[in-house]
């Protein structure tokens, strides 16, 4: 008997008021739904079916190999929403897992057990709710005197005397197929909401099938976003969680409340991370090295013994013993070298940089090759635009470049050069030359004199030449 997971998502999730589709919409830089499949992946579930509906071209690319798609192209409701993959499911031996979309915090851990209560009951229909003290936007678990569970009644729907029901739907289930489908024919349009609603199906099957519910004990694990409130609150209990399990295997973090850690980073134990840090995508921080504070590391691997501060660094590469700020910028697939230096007010763009080499003042280097023990003087560039394409610098080892260098590329420097400071190169330099590309200096002496105009006269000198009479200007 197989499992399967099956994941609502065609809605357009109107209360979230933004453009993306709901379940594409990031939680620490990472869409919703891909928590959801990361975890059905690692769980007991063999095969994971998405119906997908609304904008559906952004949820098929960014899930593309790793699910099947159904489609519902009307949204009529989360009933309607699970008959869409009746062509995919209906004829398979086996029980689906159902969560809606915007449900992203539900761990493997999680689906085993509920799978494992499903399978230990015998159950024909699991429905997983929780507690909630402040219950509203849910659906209400009704129960019978005997506390058996008998329906499920949406907020709209809600009888006065129910509105103190604090169990609430989930919207998790484990349903056996066959029965799924043959029970989702016999779903009415609710009037109200003119909708299908999955929810029915408790009360449908209460009394010919087994169905039993199973309560959920971390009521944030299973909690649902439905606005962009409900990100932030997803998002606050997804920081926690992460930084806790860091700092419980040997990371420290200063402040944590203002650090934020994606779900997939790896961090060695030995990392001192300060405060107003992000760090996300698939990113490795290696031991002993400092990230932090004011800084934003996404999609790059930083060595060991690295320090960096005030700064950012995407899709890029940090060699060990390196520093890094304050504020600098390293971005675009570049890789910098062991035992390096990118310092103040530095931009490094789409370049490798050599071990030893130091860039430590007001330079950008992009498009660039640079060789081993570097020095750029402050304020020299890599003029790497001419305005319609982008050209290449290639730097040799033990350069020295002094400050405000233009690099006009397409240029190639060689080894043990020198760079005069101030020179705009255009052209190539040999290995073991020195370039000079500017103006000569012309010194005019006693320039200063020339330049010193009378001294405007005292007013009491003009009073003594009668030039001013009575306060009166004569001359
Ligand atoms: C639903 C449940 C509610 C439960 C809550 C838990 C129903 C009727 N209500 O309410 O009992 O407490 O989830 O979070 O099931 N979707 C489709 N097609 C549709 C409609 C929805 O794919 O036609 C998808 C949405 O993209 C979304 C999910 O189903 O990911 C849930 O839809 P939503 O409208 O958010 O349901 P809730 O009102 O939260
Ligand atoms: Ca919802």
């Amino acid at each position: 008997m197989k499992r399967y997971g099956l994941i609502l998502a065609a809605g357009k999730g109107t209360r979230m008021q933004t453009d993306l589709p709901k379940c594409a919409y990031p939680i620490l830089r990472k869409p919703m739904i891909e928590y959801i499949v990361d975890h059905m992946d690692k769980s007991v579930i063999d095969e994971v079916v998405v119906v997908v509906g609304h904008k559906k071209e952004v949820l098929e690319e960014m899930l593309e190999g790793r699910v099947l798609f159904a489609e519902q192209i009307e949204q009529l409701g989360t009933g309607h929403a699970v008959q869409a993959a009746e062509s995919i499911l209906a004829n398979k031996e086996g029980s689906t897992f159902i969560i809606p979309g915007d449900v992203p915090l539900v761990t493997d851990v999680l689906i085993n057990k509920i799978f494992a209560a499903h399978d230990e009951m015998g159950n024909d229909l699991t429905v997983v709710s929780m507690m909630e003290d402040y219950p509203k936007g849910y659906g209400r678990i009704v129960r019978d005197e005997y506390g058996t569970i008998t329906g499920i009644v949406e907020e709209l729907d809600l009888m006065p005397h129910q509105k103190e029901i604090k169990e609430v739907n989930t919207g998790i289930y484990i349903v056996n197929n066959k029965i799924l489908f043959d029970v989702l024919k016999q779903v009415k349009l609710n009037e109200r909401k003119k909708e299908y609603y999955l929810t029915d199906i408790v009360e449908l099957m209460h009394k010919n099938y087994k169905v039993n519910s199973f309560v959920a004990r971390h009521p944030h694990e299973t909690m649902g976003v439905n606005d962009l409130y409900g990100i932030s609150v997803a998002e606050k209990y997804l920081r926690e969680s992460i930084n806790k399990k860091h700092m419980l295997s040997g990371v420290s973090i200063i402040n944590p409340e203002t650090v934020t850690i994606g779900q997939g980073v790896i961090i060695d134990k030995g990392v001192v991370i300060y405060p107003n840090t992000t760090i996300t995508g698939n990113s490795y921080i290696m031991q002993n090295t400092t990230v932090g504070p004011n800084t934003e590391v996404h999609n790059s691997i930083i060595d060991e013994n690295v320090h960096v501060k005030h700064s950012f660094i995407f899709n890029s590469k940090v060699g060990e013993n390196t520093t890094v700020g304050p504020f600098a910028h390293i971005r675009e697939n570049s890789s910098i070298g062991r035992n390096a230096r990118i310092g103040n007010y530095v931009e490094i763009k789409n370049s490798r940089i050599g071990d030893d080499t130091k860039i430590a003042h007001l330079s950008y280097v992009g498009d660039s090759e640079v060789g081993k023990n570097v020095n750029f003087g402050a304020g020299s560039i890599t003029v790497n635009y001419d305005g319609v394409l982008k050209h290449k610098t290639i730097i040799g080892d033990n350069v020295f470049i002094g400050c405000n260098v233009n690099l006009i590329a397409p240029i190639s420097i060689g080894d043990n050069v020198f760079l005069a400071a101030g020179s705009t190169v255009t052209k190539d330099v040999p290995t073991g030359s020195m370039a000079i590309a500017r103006n000569q200096q012309v010194t005019k002496e006693d320039y200063y004199k020339n330049l010193i105009k009378p001294k405007p006269r005292g007013i009491e000198e003009r009073i003594a030449n009668k030039e001013i009479k009575d306060g009166v200007v004569k001359k």
